[in-house]
């Protein structure tokens, strides 16, 4: 498959803007006086405008749980989440930084990502979510409300590495959700997943 030979490496030669000292004339959210806004801006090359995605291996970040950003941040700053450049990026900011841009994001609309997917599969997908995944990720993995990551409407590339991730235990799952991979693999093996990311793919519900 296409996708899969994408490299992921290459979006880190991609130019890291202006350093996190900037400084905002008006409304200072963190202790160095930068609001969150200008801090993102930072971010706007890889994760888009308002964190909806601009490339295949990049997450759309907008309307995501503050809580669930603040967690994979910090995991990426101390290494036990798997990253290609989120781990340097992430260390340039302070805790207080990563909250304030935690919050900022959180207030953005999700963009789901338009690609093109196999409706067959995603019914089915569909039919596997409600079964292994609806309890955390809820509402068809739109929902950011169980701080579990947003699912729907993320890059198919982006959701395969993500899990090749997990499955090599370079990220860690949350025991419950183990137990329920681990399900629908012994059922369904990888094609459980195939069939689970077309349907994340048609972006709603
Ligand atoms: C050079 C490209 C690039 C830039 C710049 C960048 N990111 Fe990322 N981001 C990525 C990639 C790629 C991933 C997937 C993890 C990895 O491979 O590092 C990611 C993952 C994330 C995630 C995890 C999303 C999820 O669903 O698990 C968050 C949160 C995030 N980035 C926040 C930020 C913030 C905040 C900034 C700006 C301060 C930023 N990123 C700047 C490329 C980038
Ligand atoms: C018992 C709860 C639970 C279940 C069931 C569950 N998950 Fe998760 N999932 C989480 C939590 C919590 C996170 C975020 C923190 C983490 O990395 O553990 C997450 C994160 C993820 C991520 C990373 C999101 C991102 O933006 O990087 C993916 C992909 C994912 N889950 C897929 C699935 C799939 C597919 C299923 C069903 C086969 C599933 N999960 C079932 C709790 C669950």
């Amino acid at each position: 498959m296409a996708y899969k030979k994408l490299k992921r490496g290459l979006i880190g030669a991609l130019v890291i803007g202006a350093s996190s000292a900037a400084f905002a004339a008006d409304k200072p959210k963190t202790m160095t006086g930068a609001s969150a806004e200008m801090l993102a801006v930072t971010c706007a090359g890889c994760h888009g405008t308002n964190g909806a995605s601009a490339g295949p291996a990049t997450p759309s970040i907008g309307g995501i749980s503050a809580i669930y950003f603040e967690e994979v941040m910090v995991g990426f700053k101390d290494g036990s989440v798997k990253n290609t450049i989120m781990g340097r990026i992430a260390k340039g900011y302070s805790d207080d930084e990563i909250k304030a841009m935690g919050e900022y994001f959180s207030k953005k609309p999700f963009v789901a990502a338009k690609q093109d997917f196999d409706a067959g599969l995603a019914k089915k997908g569909a039919k596997l979510h409600d079964k292994y995944c609806e309890k955390c990720h809820a509402e068809g993995g739109t929902s950011a409300e169980d701080d579990s990551g947003i699912l729907m409407g993320q890059l198919i590339p982006y959701l395969h590495y993500t899990l090749g991730d997990y499955k090599a235990g370079d990220r860690e799952m949350t025991k419950k959700m183990k137990k329920k991979v681990n399900q629908m693999i012994k059922k369904e093996g990888d094609a459980g997943f195939e069939a689970l990311f077309n349907y994340y793919a048609q972006g709603k519900k």
